[in-house]
Parts: structure tokens; sequence; C-alpha cells
């Protein structure tokens, strides 16, 4: 599967020192490990679990074996502040956290682990004196303030209270930190949230199973390499502020979207139903690109043949699964 981070790689010479990563076992988190690993930049995992399915996906069940992989809740400081202090970790891309859903279902819980856990992580960084932070905002908090056209929910009102935290942070203690706040993630290992619809439409499509998207007009089309690449160019330097940027990647229909798979699965059983999603599509992302100075770009076209690509292979192996 080198195929899928081939495109992403970094010289390892730019890193001080092992990156840690939280959320390792998410979506992204496999892509960071994967992109880090095959680079040769020492990296460590954190995760509640040891689950490396999804990193497994792209580095195989030998290289995500064969992984630093530290468990433990982002919401427990002490256990945190151990484990980077043990590594002699410079750096840390900050991803654990709870999606909208879940902080619906558990709005205390969404908070504890949302928002005290990114506060753990900047405290970490305040007293080792780390340069090199990035951490997960998201595309959500443009629903805050609520009542304008974007969906405003909790998890939104927790990425934005992590960006005025790090600001104050920056403020009152010098500590940089680089907050991204990514759109619409597709492509290997994205498989949950509702959002995944159109790479588990892959999925199923190579399954032979018929699947209904649930929505349908323009959304974002982020390549999970692409906002992968975003997080790690962000700790590839000491930081210099407290920085937010949005992260959109393309811009594309759902329906452009399944036109390209049926050229490449053209008896496939998807379908589209419902209304566009009520977040933005087509957010600016020359901020960040002028930031970091080289984040790779992947068409929706790229990213679906190169997903398709992958799917096949997971599915000739039988490790295939398509969930949403
Ligand atoms: N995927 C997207 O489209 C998207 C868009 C915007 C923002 N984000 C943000 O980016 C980050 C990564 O997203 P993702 O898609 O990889 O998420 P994901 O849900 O796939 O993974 C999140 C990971 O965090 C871990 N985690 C949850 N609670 C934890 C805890 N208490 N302690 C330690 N680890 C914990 C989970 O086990 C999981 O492996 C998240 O903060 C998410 O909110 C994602």
């Amino acid at each position: 599967m080198d195929f899928l981070t081939d495109a992403f790689l970094v010289d390892p010479e730019t890193f001080d020192g092992p990156v840690l990563v939280t959320g390792a076992g998410g979506c992204i988190g496999a892509w960071v490990l994967a992109i880090l690993t095959r680079s040769s930049v020492p990296v460590v995992a954190f995760d509640l679990r040891d689950d490396r399915r999804r990193p497994s996906l792209m580095l195989g069940e030998e290289g995500a074996a064969a992984l630093t992989w530290e468990t433990g809740d982002i919401a427990d400081a002490r256990r945190l502040t151990e484990v980077a202090e043990r590594h002699g970790i410079r750096s840390i891309i900050h991803l654990a956290g709870l999606q909208v859903p879940f902080c619906k279902a558990n709005p205390a819980a969404g908070a504890r682990v949302n928002v005290e856990g990114t506060i753990n992580v900047l405290e970490i960084a305040r007293h080792a004196g780390l340069k090199r932070i990035a951490y997960a905002s998201s595309s959500a908090v443009h629903g805050m303030p609520p009542g304008g056209p974007v969906l405003a929910t909790l998890y939104g009102a927790y990425k934005l209270a992590n960006e005025y935290t790090a600001k104050v942070f920056w403020l009152d203690w010098g500590v940089p930190s680089v907050g991204i706040r990514p759109n619409v993630v597709y492509g290997v290992a994205r498989d949950q949230g509702m959002s995944a619809s159109f790479t588990v439409a892959i999925a199923k499509a190579v399954l032979g199973e018929a699947y209904e998207i649930p929505f349908n007009g323009p959304i974002s089309w982020l390549y999970g390499g692409e906002a992968a690449s975003a997080f790690i160019g962000a700790v590839r330097r000491d930081g210099d502020e407290a920085h937010v940027f949005d992260l959109n990647g393309g811009s594309e229909t759902i329906e452009n979207g399944l036109k390209i798979l049926s050229e490449l699965e053209p008896d496939h059983g998807i379908s589209i139903s419902g209304q566009p999603l009520a977040i933005p599509h087509d957010l600016d992302d020359e901020p960040i690109r002028a930031h970091l100075g080289d984040l790779p770009s992947i068409s929706p076209r790229h990213g679906i043949e190169q997903t398709h690509r992958a799917f096949q292979m997971l599915r000739s192996q039988d490790r295939l699964t398509a969930t949403a």
C-alpha cells in the first residue's frame, strides 16, 4: 500500500525528536503514523486502546505491529505527561477526540476528551517548553455562534473553546500552536461519522453491495493524506504564534464524485438521497498553504481512484469492511 503515502513523505531531518500522535488509532492518526513511519521519523502512538486496525490498512499488519504504541486517556494528564517525558517527545500532533454524535450523546464526556484533553496537551507543551504543537479543531466551528447557515453542535463549541484556549496559552505563557480545522475527510481509514458516507460508498461498490449516500450536492473533499500532511507540516518547525487554519481540500458535488466512481465500478449499486449537508464546502486553503509552504494537493478524482485501488487490494486480501 506504499502508493497511498508516496506523495506525502517528508525529510526526517526537519524533526527535532519523537512525535507524539494522540488519537493515533483514528482515521487521520492512521495516515499520520503511516507517513511519519515511512519517512523514518520517530513516532509514538497514543490512544485509548491498542487497536491498530486503521494504521495496518496502510502499513500492513507487520508495520503496524512494529509501532511504538501507548494506551491512555487523553483526559488523564498524569498518564499523558508520563508518556511524553519517558519518550523525550519534542512535538505533538493532537488528534484524540470525540466526534459530533458522541458529543451529543454524552456532552460531559465530549468536554472531558475534546476540551480537557487539549488543555492537557497544551500544559505539557508549557511545562516542557515544546514549540511544535498541532491540534485538530474542525470546520464545525463555523457553526458558532449558533443561528447561522452552518449546523451548530456541541462538538463545534468544544473545538472553538480549544482555539481560544490555545490563544490564551500563547498570550499568557508563549506556548505556540497550530490549530487545523479539517473539513470532510475521505479515503482509506475513514469509516465512521455521517460525512464518511462517500468513502463507505467506495468500499460498498468494491464489495458489490448496495448503499445509499444520505446527502447530495457540494461537499469538501479532503483526502486523508492531505489532512495528515497538514498536521505533519505544522510540526516541522518551531511555532511562532497560536495559529488557526481552515483545511478544505477539493470542492465537488457528491453527484460528480459518483460519476468518477461509476467509471471505476460501472455496475455499482450506490445511490444518493437527502439534502446537501449544512456545512461549508469551499473554505479557503490559501492561508494554511501560505503558512506551511509545501502542502500536497490531491484532486477528488485522484483521491477516489487511489481509494478505490486500495480497497480492491484490501478486498483481495479479505480485509475490506464497510461500516458507517
Ligand atoms: N475525519 C474528519 O472528517 C474530521 C473533520 C474535522 C475534524 N476532525 C478532528 O480530527 C481529529 C481526528 O479525526 P479522526 O477522523 O481521525 O477521528 P476518529 O474518530 O477516527 O479517531 C479519533 C481517535 O481518538 C481516540 N480517542 C477518543 N477518545 C480518547 C481518549 N479519551 N483518549 C485517547 N484517545 C481517544 C479514539 O480511540 C480514536 O482512535 C479529531 O479530533 C476530529 O474531531 C476530523
